[in-house]
C-alpha cells in the first residue's frame, strides 16, 4: 500500500486532538446520539484515524473494528489501546474495500469526519451497504459542505472571525486550502456538495433517517463565534434500503 496523506501529519494531528473541539463537542456526541443504544453491537469505524470515535463507542459496549489507510495514525489508536486496553481492534485498509469483511457482518458502521478525506465515496458507501445487516445503521458526521468549500478562508478564532469567505461550493473534487496551519491546508479535502452526498447515499442503497447541523455553544461558540450562525459539522443516521 502506498504512502498516505495521513502518515505524514500523523503526529501532528495525534497531539492537536485534545484541542479539536470541533471533533469534541460537535461531531462526537452527535454521532453517539444518532447510533442510539449500541451495547453489544458489532461496529465498523471507516477512516478510524487514532481512533477517538471507536474508543467512545467501545466504552458503550459496542463491540468495534476500526479501518484506515494510514498504518501512522494505526500506530497511534494501538499506542491509546496499550494506555487503556477497550478491546478495539483496527486493521490497515482502503474504505472501499473493507477486504477483510463478509456481507453482513456488522450491525453498524460509522465514519467521523473522514468521508471528506475518503477519494471514493461511491465505492465506500457501497462496501458500507454490503458489510451491514439488512437492519443496520451507518452514522456520519462531515465537515459541513456548505462552510467547508474549495477555496474557503475562516476566521481561526474569535481575534479574525469576520474573516470568512465561502467559495467554491459548486466545484465538486479535491481542493487544498492554502492555509497550512488546519488540516485542510495540510492534506486537503474532496468536496461534495449536500445534494451530492445525499445522491450517493441513495444510490448505494441508503435512506437518511435523520441528519443534524449542531450549532456551537460554549468554548468552541467562544473561540469561533461564527458556529453559531453557520453549520461546522454536518451529521446524519442512515438506513439500508432493503427490497
Ligand atoms: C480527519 S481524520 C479522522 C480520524 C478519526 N475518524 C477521528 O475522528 O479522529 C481522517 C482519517 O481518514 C483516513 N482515510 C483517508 N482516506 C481513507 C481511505 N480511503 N480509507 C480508509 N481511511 C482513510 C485517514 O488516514 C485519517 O486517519
Amino acid at each position: 500500500m502506498r504512502r498516505a496523506a495521513y502518515d505524514e501529519i500523523a503526529e501532528w494531528h495525534d497531539e492537536g486532538l485534545g484541542e479539536n473541539w470541533i471533533l469534541h463537542d460537535l461531531a462526537l456526541p452527535n454521532l453517539l446520539e444518532l447510533a442510539g443504544d449500541v451495547e453489544g453491537r458489532r461496529i465498523c469505524d471507516l477512516g478510524c484515524g487514532q481512533g477517538v470515535a471507536i474508543r467512545a463507542f467501545a466504552k458503550r459496549g459496542a463491540k468495534v473494528v476500526g479501518v484506515d489507510i494510514s498504518e501512522k495514525m494505526l500506530e497511534f489508536a494501538r499506542r491509546h489501546e496499550r494506555e487503556e486496553s477497550l478491546g478495539v481492534e483496527d486493521i490497515l485498509d482502503a474504505a472501499r474495500k473493507l477486504s477483510g469483511f463478509e456481507d453482513a457482518s456488522f450491525d453498524g458502521a460509522l465514519c467521523n469526519m473522514a468521508l471528506m478525506d475518503i477519494p471514493d465515496l461511491d465505492e465506500t458507501l457501497t462496501t458500507v451497504a454490503r458489510v451491514l445487516r439488512d437492519e443496520g445503521w451507518f452514522v456520519f458526521a462531515i465537515t459541513h459542505p456548505v462552510t467547508r468549500t474549495p477555496g474557503s478562508k475562516l476566521g481561526m478564532d474569535a481575534a479574525n472571525d469576520s474573516a470568512w469567505e465561502i467559495t467554491g461550493y459548486f466545484e465538486e473534487g479535491f481542493w487544498r486550502s492554502d492555509d497550512p496551519r488546519g488540516i485542510r491546508g495540510k492534506v486537503g479535502s474532496h468536496h461534495r456538495t449536500v445534494s451530492g452526498y445525499l445522491n450517493a447515499l441513495s444510490k448505494a442503497g441508503f435512506h437518511v433517517e435523520r441528519a443534524v447541523e449542531p450549532r456551537a455553544d460554549g468554548r468552541l461558540a467562544e473561540r469561533l463565534p461564527k458556529y453559531r450562525e453557520v453549520p461546522a459539522v454536518l451529521a446524519a443516521r442512515c438506513g439500508k434500503v432493503v427490497e
